[in-house]
């Protein structure tokens, strides 16, 4: 029997989503410093962030195309170095104007923004200080920083997200953060990132529970099911721990203040547990969150670790030619990753499974039973301007469209999800490959050397522009 899904609810937000180092550019100007992004960015032949999508300039041109695509929502983080360029101390009065007319003009278009106070960017100048997110002083820093950002905009912003991707952070850890190389042989260090990450996320809920009447925030983690590579039952047990290690490590933190128990036990047991002081699972119970806001793009498989006794990290494919990437994650004793055989996958390798996305959203909803936001969903590829200005982009349409379908499943089931915002509203700076892999649903004329950066709606923006009109009911 075919079942007729229930349809979306009217107050579904349906939007879209960027960072502020892959589009805005103006990495130096209005007194903006650097962030360890900008820097970590500078690569030989791949673009920067000095101009990204040039959005800092273009920002009413992109409100407005927003706002014709029919946006409910808008997903973007805000620059910490570019409010506290030295990352604490007095404000820098442009930088704030920006985010304040950014916010002003989403209002204005009837646009509701979904700020993120951390997306990988953290102030050079802390990072030269005190190595960044290694030393606990980042929690203060942070602090000062939040409070600064939830008070100024308390009465325009109601959804707040904190901490992109703290599980992509430790995992990718020297790829998201720059981390001086006396550290790069000591695997603690992660965890410890990781603590200080904990701490400043529960400071920005709490903040955002003191200052903001109605406010609603949570972390914007990744997230992925992780499948048993076969039945065989040393298998099912490397996939649960798989899962308590990348998942429920994170969002036990996020939902009941504290650790999972099996992971902390692994990682004492490896010398890689972080050092924790008195008061701070308080301030993790204290700074609970409302809802959780999550990226998904794509699903992983795990089997047991059986003798491998060598600890591999997850590696990434750089080219986009498909099957470049060669080694998974193994946590002896634990787990090891493996590639899903089930799942076809981009030119990047990132398995392409929309049944996943089902399978998060109700496995997540029904372990915390906490409202559950999209910030990132979307696929990478290699688009094609044709020369009559338009962008066939066909296979982001499906992709889309499966995805979207799996959220009115799992919510047919019961799963409370509040927004969609896929990956990305325009072309961004991709984290690891420039501008030859893109997202957006708005084509950005621009190569890895630079460009016009005009703006060009995708055929994929007619079709999302149909679906938003027609509250999900038309996906063809
Ligand atoms: C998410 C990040 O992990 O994936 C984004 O939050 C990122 O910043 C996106 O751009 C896609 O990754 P990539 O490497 O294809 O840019």
């Amino acid at each position: 029997m075919a079942i007729n899904y229930r349809p979306f609810p009217k107050d579904f937000m349906w939007g879209a989503s960027t960072s502020a180092y892959q589009v805005e550019g103006a990495a130096e100007e209005d007194g903006k410093a650097l962030s360890q992004q900008d820097v970590i960015n500078r690569r030989p032949g791949v673009a920067d962030a000095s101009l990204a999508s040039d959005h800092y300039h273009r920002f009413k041109e992109d409100v407005a195309l927003m706002k014709e695509l029919g946006m409910t929502s808008y997903r973007f983080s805000i620059s910490w170095s570019r409010v506290f360029p030295q990352g604490n101390g007095e404000p820098n009065p442009k930088g704030v104007q920006f985010y304040r007319d950014l916010i002003d003009e989403l209002l204005a278009n009837g646009i509701t923004p979904i700020p993120t106070l951390y997306h990988y960017d953290m102030p050079l100048a802390l990072v030269e200080k005190y190595d960044g997110w290694i030393s606990r002083e980042s929690v203060k820093d942070f602090a000062h920083y939040a409070r600064f950002i939830i008070n100024e905009f308390k009465d325009k912003v109601k959804y707040w997200t904190t901490i992109n991707e703290q599980s992509i952070i430790v995992q990718f850890w020297t790829q998201k953060c720059l981390i001086p190389e006396k550290y790069l042989d000591d695997p603690q260090i992660r965890y410890q990132i990781n603590h200080h990450l904990n701490l400043a996320h529960a400071t920005a809920c709490k903040l955002v529970h003191e200052l903001v009447p109605g406010g609603m925030v949570g972390a914007a983690i990744n997230t992925a099911p992780i499948y048993a590579l076969t039945s065989k039952p040393e298998d099912a047990l490397g996939m649960l721990n798989a899962v308590d290690f990348r998942t429920l490590f994170y969002l036990d933190v996020y939902f009941k203040g504290e650790y999972s128990k099996a992971s902390m036990i692994y990682l004492e047991e490896h010398n890689m547990a972080p050092v924790i002081e008195e008061g701070d699972l308080d301030l993790f119970k204290e700074g609970y969150s409302d809802f959780l806001a999550f990226n998904y793009y794509s699903s992983d498989c795990a089997r047991s670790a059986g003798d491998a006794t060598e600890r591999t990290e997850q590696g990434v494919n750089w080219t986009g030619k498909k099957g470049e990437i060669e080694s998974y994650e193994t946590e002896p004793d634990f787990f090891q990753i493996v590639r899903n055989p089930a799942c076809d996958t981009t030119d990047w390798d990132w398995a392409i499974d929309p049944v996943g996305l089902e399978f998060i959203l109700r496995d997540i909803y029904a372990r915390y039973g906490k409202p559950l936001m999209i910030t990132e969903n979307g696929m990478g590829a290699y688009d094609t301007l044709t020369d009559d200005k338009k962008v066939h982009d066909s296979y982001r349409i499906d992709y889309l469209r499966a995805h979207i379908q799996a959220i009115q499943r799992a919510m047919h089931y019961g799963v409370e999800v509040l927004a969609y915002n896929p990956w990305s509203f325009m072309d961004l700076l991709s984290t690891s490959n420039g501008y030859k892999k893109r997202y957006g649903f708005v084509y950005v004329d621009r190569d890895e050397e630079g460009g016009s950066c005009e703006r060009i709606k995708k055929d994929s923006y007619y079709w999302y522009q149909k679906v938003i009109a027609t509250n999900g009911a038309d996906l063809d």
